[in-house]
């Protein structure tokens, strides 16, 4: 990497004027972003955060104290790989593509511009949780995954840039003109609309948002063009962390929980709110209603899109060398679907068309797992309450279920009798404007807010009592 460059980089930027010129004229603008709508209330303050300086496997990041406005964004990719072959689809084995090929470019741009937007998007979703953060670890976790995910716009952005001429640069700017919740220019996906206002929500939002977002990544990291692969995998290597934030966060609470419910000898939910912590209950609701929403983000069931993405070699399934036919053709996926009679079907599906849904069922398995480790905690605590998943046809906005009502066990019901009963399975405004009354900064080294247990470690080998901020 060359660290004496404005942008550092791996990609050769320096042998490489135009680009870099078309670059650093978009800098200003992505700065004058992060100065709007990125955590501007801290940028006085010192934060410690770790920032990309290559792709080394090893020596990837540094770790230092950082003023916000100051951090630098770097260009990434991972090393490429010799003699890198198409590894699914109708081009199964042939070399995979340095550049566009003309008759993909759409599909292509159309799906780097869909992932681009969503790293903004979580900035402007996250901007406000500083003045309520728990602890100062937390705040700085809070800062590290800002910085990263406008880090992954610079990476996408690249790709625009150095791939697509002037539609590319045009799309940049873009990504710079739609706002999360904005009226009428939103954010393009649903859930990156939603606003996060506590830090439930945001530990809710980086274990199953951000996760979609890895399983997202993981099928660009198989793509055929070859620099979104190696991007794709470079911002993997970042992503683990939002999802430790959002696993970690979400222990955090339930062991808190279990802790008041343990003083208390209650586990009545009333009680564990008037001692200031979260009771199962509403967190089961959170679990429902971030979950379900970051299902939609996988897709319609069906999608002759994800057919041609696959075909083309475009997009593959996360983890592809798992499977054994890597055409996917003659095979078929049973699906889950209304029969428009009030009850439930099936419908098979070529596999091609299936792919949202093969990604989907991988998704959710994986998020199964920090359920069942909660419940382990819930159960060994003497508690008979058990976390769960919601169903899949439960609150969705996309593919077959949606505008079905079904309760989170999957019965469908009535519209009247979901609306009864709403409140039981998602969040209320009187949870919101619970979870909220929780949320007090928490600002002295070492300290942590009520709602929430310590972290097991600190960051990087630093104690817990480390000033990770210094404001
Ligand atoms: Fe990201
Ligand atoms: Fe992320």
């Amino acid at each position: 990497m060359d660290g004496g460059e404005r942008i550092p980089n791996n990609v050769g930027l320096g042998q490489n004027q135009s680009l870099k010129r078309a670059l650093e004229h978009w800098q200003p603008h992505f700065c004058e972003w992060w100065r709007q709508l990125g955590p501007t209330d801290f940028f006085a303050g010192e934060v410690y955060l770790r920032t990309a300086v290559g792709a080394d496997a090893k020596s990837w990041a540094r770790y230092g104290l950082v003023r916000l406005p100051e951090y630098r964004w770097g260009i990434f990719l991972a090393p490429g790989e010799a003699d890198r072959r198409i590894g699914f689809g109708d081009d199964f084995g042939l070399p995979v593509w340095q550049q566009v090929p003309g008759e993909h470019r759409a599909a292509l741009r159309r799906l780097i511009v869909t992932q681009a937007d969503t790293e903004p998007a979580s900035v402007e979703q996250q901007r406000g949780l500083g003045h309520s953060c728990p602890s100062l670890y937390d705040l700085r976790n809070l800062f590290q995954i800002n910085v990263e995910e406008a880090r992954h716009l610079w990476a996408m952005v690249y790709l625009l840039h150095a791939h697509f001429g002037r539609d590319g640069r045009e799309e940049a700017e873009a990504l710079l003109e739609r706002h999360s919740g904005d009226r009428d220019r939103p954010r393009i996906l649903a859930t990156f609309n939603e606003p996060i206002e506590d830090w439930l929500s945001l530990f809710m939002f980086t274990y199953f948002t951000d996760r979609d977002g890895k399983y997202q990544l993981k099928s660009l990291a198989e793509s055929a063009f070859d620099p979104l692969s190696r991007t794709a995998r470079f911002m993997l290597t970042e992503e683990g962390h939002h999802l430790f934030v959002g696993d970690s966060g979400l222990s955090r609470v339930v062991r808190r929980s279990l802790e008041v419910m343990r003083d208390n000898a209650s586990d009545d939910p009333q009680r564990v709110r008037d001692r200031g912590a979260v009771d199962l209950p509403t967190f089961q609701r959170y679990i429902n209603f971030w979950f379900s929403s970051s299902l939609d983000l996988f897709g319609a069931e069906i999608s002759s899109n994800a057919a041609s993405y696959f075909a083309s070699g475009l997009k593959g399934r996360p983890d592809e060398a798992r499977y054994q036919d890597h055409r996917a053709l003659g095979e078929a996926l049973l699906l889950d679907k209304p029969d428009g009679k009030g009850g439930a079907g099936k419908e098979e599906a070529p596999l091609r068309n299936a792919m949202n849904e093969v990604a989907r069922r991988a998704y959710v398995k994986e998020c199964g797992v920090g359920v069942e480790r909660w419940n382990r905690l819930i159960e060994k605590a003497g508690h008979e309450f058990r976390l769960s998943l919601p169903s899949p046809r439960f609150h969705r906005a996309i593919g077959f279920w949606a505008g079905v009502f079904a309760d989170p066990e999957g019965k469908i019901l009535s519209a009247g009798a979901f609306s009864a009963r709403r409140a039981e399975w998602l969040p209320s405004a009187e949870d919101r404007a619970f979870v909220k009354s929780l949320m007090r900064a928490v600002v002295e080294p070492g300290k942590m807010a009520g709602w929430v247990a310590p972290p097991v470690h600190g960051v990087d080998h630093l104690p817990l009592d480390y000033e990770y901020v210094r404001l």
